[in-house]
């Protein structure tokens, strides 16, 4: 049996209780069956962090080992770079990138912090797996220092045209670090491919097949692995909770009303002003439907440290103002934006209580609260999704009503579609959505990966490497047996 290192930049520690955010939905479930070292950040900044060693923790079968960044490590690496250039353009927001050079320096240094804190960490036999645009140069820096183990790189975010990657002034130096990874992760074919055209171009890679790229004598194979959530156990989460005093409270407090619900962190990427937009409009052209909807916005904060969140905060606040003072009544507030976070349970029991579920990002990796929402759904009746064309999950839950999020009419329009939807079409539409993500699990996702990556030949030279093989498709392995685990 290898043993499963991740290296993530947020990593989910027990006593800090649940966090929003997809990766560590995505990879909690591998963690805690498999057992393993799940190493980042320990969320805190400290003066002294720079000369501590990783702390220890552990809880069932994951030993946590995280670091403290200092308070320049933490603006630079996380809150400037990492969130500040990185985050918008891999979403192909370049208008929204403030690049420094010094900030891009500490991006550096702060890796090859974490890749000298990982270094005794680790052991000949580990399968090392690297998460996320905060460790782009991971690999590289990892290998410089003298390891061999295989590594496994999962990209949870869009990744763009080399165009708009090439803004950034390092980005064929990102590349050709992170291309010192054995296998390279996506979530869809479009991201898949744009890297592609990223190795080639911005660094030094011959593409030899589909997902085949060879550089200095070594292949670096790529493959397409949607995150997946446990959609069953989702489902009865959500039975459980809709009989919970918390969403019986919600449902009272509707009164009869329908409810449209969004969960977001509160970020530019998942396109809330202009979701706000689109039901404003909505309120402006059908009167109709006035006192008989409420819109609940959930989007806990999120980066708070990064400027332009903040600046979004503010400008969410003052629209759902707007929105309730020159659209509601004495007797109605149209909306509800609520900043705080909750458990995940409970927004399950949310999601079901909602007619309509309104998810739309100007572009998302995946959007696993998309998968949610349909897992969520009572099947004899379900509610409505309406999901933007540009989440990596409109892919597979293309049964959703689908829509650009630029647009506060055609956002407008789906709302009005979707709450005057039959109960044929509703439970047609909510079917095939089911089905398109009922059969899969965290699990098979990690598990797939993982299985890449032990036979990416990792390790040996091009000539020994695994021969190559045709674009996959879904694994259809079950899971929960033994010949998932990963040895
Ligand atoms: P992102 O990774 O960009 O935050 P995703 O939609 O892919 O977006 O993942 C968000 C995950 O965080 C979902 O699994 C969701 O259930 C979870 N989550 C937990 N609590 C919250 C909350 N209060 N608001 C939003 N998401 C939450
Ligand atoms: O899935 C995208 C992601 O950026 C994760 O990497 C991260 O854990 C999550 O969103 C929340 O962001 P943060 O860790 O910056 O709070």
């Amino acid at each position: 049996m290898n043993r499963l290192v991740v290296v993530s930049n947020r990593v989910p520690l027990p006593e800090k209780g649940a966090q929003a955010g997809g990766l560590a939905t995505a990879l909690q479930p591998l963690l805690e069956r498999e057992g393993g070292v799940w190493f980042g950040w320990s969320g805190t900044t400290a003066a002294k962090a720079a000369e501590q060693p990783a702390r220890i923790s552990h809880a069932g079968r994951v030993t946590y080992a995280t670091i403290d960044l200092t308070k320049a490590e933490h603006d630079g690496y996380y809150a400037n770079f990492a969130n500040g250039v990185l985050w918008p353009l891999l979403h192909s927001l370049p208008e929204m990138m403030r690049f420094d050079r010094g900030d891009a320096e500490t991006y550096f240094a702060t890796n090859a912090r974490f890749a000298d804190r990982l270094l005794p960490l680790l052991q000949d036999e580990d399968l090392v797996w690297v998460h996320d645009y905060h460790f782009l140069p991971l690999p590289g820096l990892l290998r410089e220092r003298g390891v061999a183990n295989p590594i496994g790189f999962f990209l949870h975010i869009p990744f763009p045209s080399p165009e708009i990657l090439a803004l950034a002034p390092p980005a064929g130096k990102l590349i050709a670090a992170l291309l010192q990874a054995d296998v390279i992760g996506f979530q869809t074919s479009a991201d898949l491919g744009n890297f592609a055209a990223a190795a080639t171009t911005l660094a030094d890679a011959r593409q030899i097949a589909a997902e085949l790229l060879e550089i200095d004598g070594r292949r670096v194979r790529l493959g397409v692995f949607p995150a997946e959530i446990d959609a069953p156990d989702f489902a009865a989460a959500a039975l459980r909770a809709a009989r919970s005093p918390t969403v019986e409270r919600l449902r009272r407090s509707l009164g009869g009303q329908s409810l449209i619900l969004g969960v977001d962190r509160l970020d530019p990427t998942k396109g809330l002003v202009q979701r706000l937009a689109g039901y404003r409009r909505f309120l402006e052209t059908e009167a109709a439907w006035h006192r008989r909807v409420v819109f609940l916005q959930i989007a806990p904060v999120s980066r708070q440290d990064v400027a332009s969140y903040q600046a979004l905060r503010a400008e969410l606040s003052q629209s759902a103002g707007e929105i309730n003072s020159e659209c509601g009544d004495p007797d109605w507030t149209p909306l509800r934006l609520i900043t705080k976070g909750g458990p995940r349970t409970t927004l399950a029991g949310y999601m079901r209580a909602a007619r309509v579920g309104l998810v739309t990002p100007l572009r998302d990796g995946m959007n696993l609260v998309a998968k949610e929402y349909v897992a969520a759904q009572d099947p004899e009746d379900p509610g409505v999704l309406i999901l933007s064309r540009f989440a990596g999950a409109a892919r597979q839950l293309d049964a959703a009503l689908l829509v650009n999020p630029n647009d506060p009419d055609a956002i407008a329009e789906a709302i009005t579609r979707a709450l005057v939807m039959s109960h044929r079409e509703r439970q047609t539409r909510w079917r095939a959505m089911w089905q398109a993500i009922a059969e899969n699990s965290p699990l098979d996702w990690g598990f797939a990966f993982l299985r890449t990556l032990r036979q990416s030949g990792a390790g040996k030279p091009a000539s020994h490497a695994a021969p190559v093989i045709a674009p996959r498709a879904k694994l259809p392995v079950p899971i929960h047996t033994p010949s998932n685990a990963i040895n």
